[in-house]
């Protein structure tokens, strides 16, 4: 089988490789790719938002299955003209995508359903957002972009003025474009947040292995938002009684819910949840996998993906049964100094050869002649599997001070929170 995996960062690294593990996958593409992909993978100049330049791409190489990996072009309606075109494709269309691409449509649809999450309100203009935080009076409060804003689009005021300077940054002066013309203004929840992760036909779902997501670029959690510096696998907080919750309020009725209306749920959904003391709270959903949640998952993932995503797209996924590793898996993630902000490429990676007994999955990088240099903000990922999340996180971390570039930079606390719940 020729599967063309459409992305290029580390999410799309560990998916190819795990395609690549299988026997049935004779021929491997992907676009863009990178660095570390182009040594798996035949790479492809492009772009992954380009639809009409994919289909054309999954036409000439004669693909037999797109693995479409990034939120955008899932949200663009990708799988949507690739079936259109007669090519089998992995991942929601554009209608069930927009959980989403838009929170205005997912807070609406778990009002309906009465699928657990914080209160709020939907604003698109100044005066209404302001009164309705005044009348809440509950600080801190959450205001957010109705649609995607890689990751920033959320802000926690913790008073009056702040909450004004935010609703006016995205309604007023446009700081987020057309993602901030309309906002949602939440309750502030507390608890551990977690990351599951669910393959789904549309009509069930199989949660893989629980997650969690380090998304502040330093240590302690301080730092502007990022796409996450690092994950650890399974979540320690997620025991059997919160299991059966999420499976029971949330999981379950979020894939019948878009299945009844119309849009049924294909593909990877993710739920980010917070347990809060009155329960379990979905902060958000993504239409994918996560990244670095897929670099720290798949490592796990001991059925082979090309079966699980075959099963999907033929709406057989109840007969088919996952297989997870129960090792406990850790990923920290390299980037280049400044992400997430400014921040300088093209510098070369040394070091990677040295390194043993971990998995590397490229994100931002380049190959020149057998050399790799840096490309983006998030750059390597650097994931160990071992029985206890210490022994994982302690090789991963063994293995990173091997690796170098000018810049580079890590937290140094991933798992630390986690560490501490599992050792009392
Ligand atoms: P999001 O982009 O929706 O994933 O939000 C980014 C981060 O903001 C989340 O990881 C949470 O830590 C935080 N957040 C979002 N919504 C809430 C909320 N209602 N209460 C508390 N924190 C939140
Ligand atoms: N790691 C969070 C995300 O992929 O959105």
């Amino acid at each position: 089988m020729k599967i063309l995996v459409v992305g290029g960062g580390g999410r799309e690294h560990a998916v190819c490789a795990a395609l690549k593990k299988s026997p049935k996958v004779t021929q491997l593409h992907c676009a863009p790719g990178n660095g570390g992909i182009s040594q798996i993978a035949e790479c492809h100049n492009n772009k992954a938002t380009d639809i009409d330049g994919m289909v054309n791409l999954a036409r000439e190489i004669q693909a037999d299955y797109v693995f479409v990996a990034p939120d955008d072009p899932l949200t663009l309606g990708m799988v949507d003209a690739l079936e259109s075109a007669g090519i089998k494709a992995f991942g929601p269309k554009a209608n069930a995508a927009i959980i989403e691409g838009s929170k205005s449509f997912s807070k609406a649809l778990m009002k309906k359903y009465m699928i657990p999450t914080a209160s709020y309100g939907e604003f698109t203009d100044v005066e209404p957002a302001m009164n309705y935080i005044k009348e809440q009076n509950e600080f801190p409060a959450v205001i957010k972009c109705d649609g995607l804003a890689l990751g920033k689009g959320v802000i926690i005021a913790q008073n009056l003025k702040e909450a004004e300077i935010a609703v006016k940054s995205m309604l007023e002066e446009g700081k987020f474009g057309d993602s901030g013309k309309k906002i949602i203004i939440e309750e502030y929840l507390t608890g551990p947040e977690i990351t599951i992760m669910a393959f789904s036909d549309g009509k069930s779902a199989s949660p893989m292995v629980s997650a969690c997501d380090h998304k502040r670029a330093f240590d302690n959690d301080e730092g502007l938002n990022t796409g996450g510096m690092g994950a650890i696998a399974p979540a320690p907080f997620y025991n059997i009684d919160a299991e059966r919750e999420c499976l029971e309020k949330i999981i379950n009725p979020t894939i019948y819910a878009m299945a009844i209306e119309g849009r049924p749920f294909k593909g990877i959904l993710y739920f980010q949840i917070m347990l809060t003391p009155r329960g379990a709270r979905v902060i958000e959903y993504n239409c994918r996998f996560g990244d670095p949640e897929a670099q720290t998952i798949l490592p796990l993932l001991k059925t082979d993906l090309f079966e699980v995503m075959t099963a999907v797209i033929e709406e057989r996924l109840s007969d088919l049964k996952i297989e997870w590793d129960n090792r406990h898996s850790a990923c920290v993630v390299m980037a280049s100094g400044g992400y997430p902000e400014k921040y300088e490429t093209g510098f070369e990676i040394t070091g990677l050869e040295a390194v043993s007994d971990v998995i590397i999955h490229h994100a931002g990088t380049k190959r020149e002649s057998n050399k790799f240099f840096t490309a983006g903000g998030r750059t390597l990922n650097i994931t160990a599997l071992g029985k206890g999340l210490d022994t994982a996180l302690e090789k991963a971390y063994n293995e990173i001070n091997k690796i170098n570039f000018k810049g580079a930079f890590y937290r140094r606390d991933i798992g630390r929170k986690a560490q501490s719940i599992i050792n009392i």
